[in-house]
């Protein structure tokens, strides 16, 4: 018989009652050192005091309100946004794969304002994860997501991951975007070479496609600067947010420029929920924090910490680990070992990890881990490390 929830995930045999920071806790006390943060998502930590105070100071006064009238909140996240990035203006969802719908919608509606409707096709990567909607799924092209779902919606070719060459013989001035995530996260915590993103916005100038960066996973301070794609020093002409900019309340949101979004007038986009009074307090207090020049060189002195002593945990297991590899707290540990195992492992160590693409063990813990959390974890995963060593 069919569970009453739909069976497409696959669950571990684990419930949390509650979080504190970096602990999610089971209904019988049971502690687990959570690295994978709902999947980089509680950027902020479990139960953070000042976003459970934005959440229910704002519970109290009025929870939904039609995008049929002014949001306040969501002019401040809006302003936020605008304020500490390229964009010029931001639209509110309430997930990534909203954000990568929109994304796609908005390059169409950039070439059809253009008078060139016919200019369509969006160059995505092999290993790239937009989301599971339709049109994320085509973009993405990989086969465990698409199969069994076709007709896809048409416009994306993908090219292999990080291959320069590819990309100059593929794109040419009909080329609607280039759409990537600066750090795959799904397909397994590969980054970007910064020289590459250049190479890629430099291309995208030439030939006039839009750059457009999923930062849906690398965002929000999780590899050290607010968005990743600062560290190669360009700026893209529309991104995804989401997953940490909630802090764990369901939000995300599609930035641009203005030349960028110049299609998208009153009428062609919408959603009920999306730019919500209670989503947008929590977001605009995560942008509040998050932007906090201190906090940022936090997280890297962090990261510097915990890539060290990870480093030290693959020379202690070669037959486990191959490398680790990331970008600020949004690690990889490329494994010889199925990663699935090494997340069974680790839950009998009481800590939380989450497996991707190309045999790797994500770590993405909240950007609030403290220094004892980061030996704590390094000493769980050596004994998880330890069931699987031969
Ligand atoms: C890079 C990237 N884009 C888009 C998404 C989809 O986001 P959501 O699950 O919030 O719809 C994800 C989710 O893992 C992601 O990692």
């Amino acid at each position: 018989m069919i569970p009453h929830v739909l069976p497409t995930y696959n669950r571990a045999d684990l419930a949390f009652e509650r979080g504190e920071g970096t602990w999610a806790i089971t209904a019988d006390g049971t502690r687990y050192l959570d690295l994978g943060a709902g999947i980089a998502v509680n950027a902020l930590g479990h139960a953070n005091p000042d976003l459970v105070a934005a959440l229910t100071e704002q519970a109290g006064k009025i929870w939904h309100v039609s995008n049929l009238y002014h949001i306040p909140q969501q002019e401040k996240l809006a302003d936020l946004l605008v304020e500490n990035t390229f964009a010029d203006t931001a639209f509110i969802t309430n997930s990534g794969t909203e954000a990568a719908e929109l994304a796609i919608k908005m390059v169409r509606k950039y070439w059809d304002h253009k008078g060139d409707p016919d200019r369509h096709e969006i160059l995505t990567f092999e290993g790239a994860f937009h989301g599971r909607s339709t049109g994320a799924i085509a973009a993405s092209g990989a086969e465990k997501m698409v199969k069994g779902f076709g007709p896809l919606m048409p416009g994306f070719r993908h090219l292999p991951w990080g291959d320069m060459e590819a990309l100059k013989a593929a794109i040419t001035n009909r080329t609607a975007a280039v759409m990537l995530e600066p750090v795959q996260g799904e397909g397994g915590i590969r980054p970007l070479p910064d020289a590459d993103l250049r190479l890629i916005r430099a291309l995208c100038d030439q030939t006039g496609a839009l750059l457009v960066l999923d930062e849906v996973q690398s965002g929000m301070g999780r590899t050290g600067k607010l968005f990743a794609h600062e560290y190669a020093g360009i700026a893209p002409d529309i991104m995804m947010v989401a997953k940490g900019i909630g802090g764990g309340f369901p939000l995300g949101a599609v930035l641009a420029t203005e030349q960028a979004a110049a299609g998208m007038v009153a009428g062609t986009h919408g959603s009920t929920y999306g730019g919500n009074p209670l989503a947008c307090a929590v977001g605009a207090r995560v942008m509040e924090i998050v932007t906090q020049p201190e906090f940022l060189s936090e997280v890297n002195r962090k990261a510097g910490l915990f890539r060290q002593k990870l480093e030290g945990l693959v020379a202690a297991h070669p037959e486990v680990f191959e490398l680790v590899r990331g970008q600020g707290l949004m690690l990889g540990l490329k494994c010889k070992v199925a990663p699935a195992d090494l997340v069974r492992a680790g839950y009998a160590e009481q800590v939380l990890t989450v497996a991707a693409a190309d045999n790797t063990l994500r770590l993405l813990p909240p950007l609030t881990i403290s220094d004892a959390e980061i030996s704590e974890a390094v000493a769980r995963l050596d004994r998880a490390a330890g069931r699987l060593d031969v």
